[in-house]
């Protein structure tokens, strides 16, 4: 399927918070989304599956000072596995490098295996572990801290 991809606005804070509620126990609210993107850093790509006028995922990243940072990442449940992800994680490296970042760094939970495999398969390497990071229902997590080169990125990578 192909992807339409966009810059969201804070107008897009709502739509953003209830794509993320459902993904994340540790959802954000809405205010943080237009707090977030009111911040000169801060930037998000919101995604569509083919004609669908909704958004079915986005990525919130910062990039300040070289650096990038992917903030948050969520697809809805009924549009995975399309490339929607990998879709949206292109474009925004692409909007880092033009804003200047060289490196995209990124948190995930060790056991969060389609997230990982997502992030191994656009050549993320894990460079760090932070212990017990995540809260979950009965243990914690390990986050994996990874990082890709942004010097490659293409304006026509897909
Ligand atoms: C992680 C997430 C964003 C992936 O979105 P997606 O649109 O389904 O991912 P894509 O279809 O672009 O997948 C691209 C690649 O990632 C890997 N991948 C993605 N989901 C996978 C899964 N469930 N199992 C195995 N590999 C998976 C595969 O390599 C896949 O390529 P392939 O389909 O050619 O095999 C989505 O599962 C999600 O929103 N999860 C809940 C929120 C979350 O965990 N966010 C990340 C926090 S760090």
């Amino acid at each position: 399927m192909t992807h339409r991809l966009w810059l969201a606005t804070p107008l897009d804070a709502a739509t953003m918070a209830e794509l993320h509620k459902p993904a994340f126990a540790d959802a954000w609210p809405e205010e943080a989304f237009g707090s977030l993107l009111s911040r000169e850093e801060v930037f998000a790509v919101l995604g569509a599956i083919g004609d669908d006028r909704a958004a079915k995922g986005f990525v919130l990243m910062r990039a300040a000072a070289g650096e990038a940072e992917v903030l948050t990442l969520c697809v809805a449940s009924e549009a995975r596995r399309d490339g929607l992800g990998q879709s949206l994680l292109i474009e925004a490296c692409k909007i880092a490098r033009v804003r200047g970042a060289d490196h995209l760094f990124l948190e995930v939970a060790e056991n969060n295996e389609a997230a990982t495999l997502l992030y191994q398969k656009l050549g993320f390497k894990t460079v760090g572990r932070r212990a017990a990071y995540y809260r979950q229902a009965d243990n914690a997590a390990d986050a994996l801290v990874m990082r890709r080169e942004l010097g490659g990125v293409k304006a026509d990578e897909t």
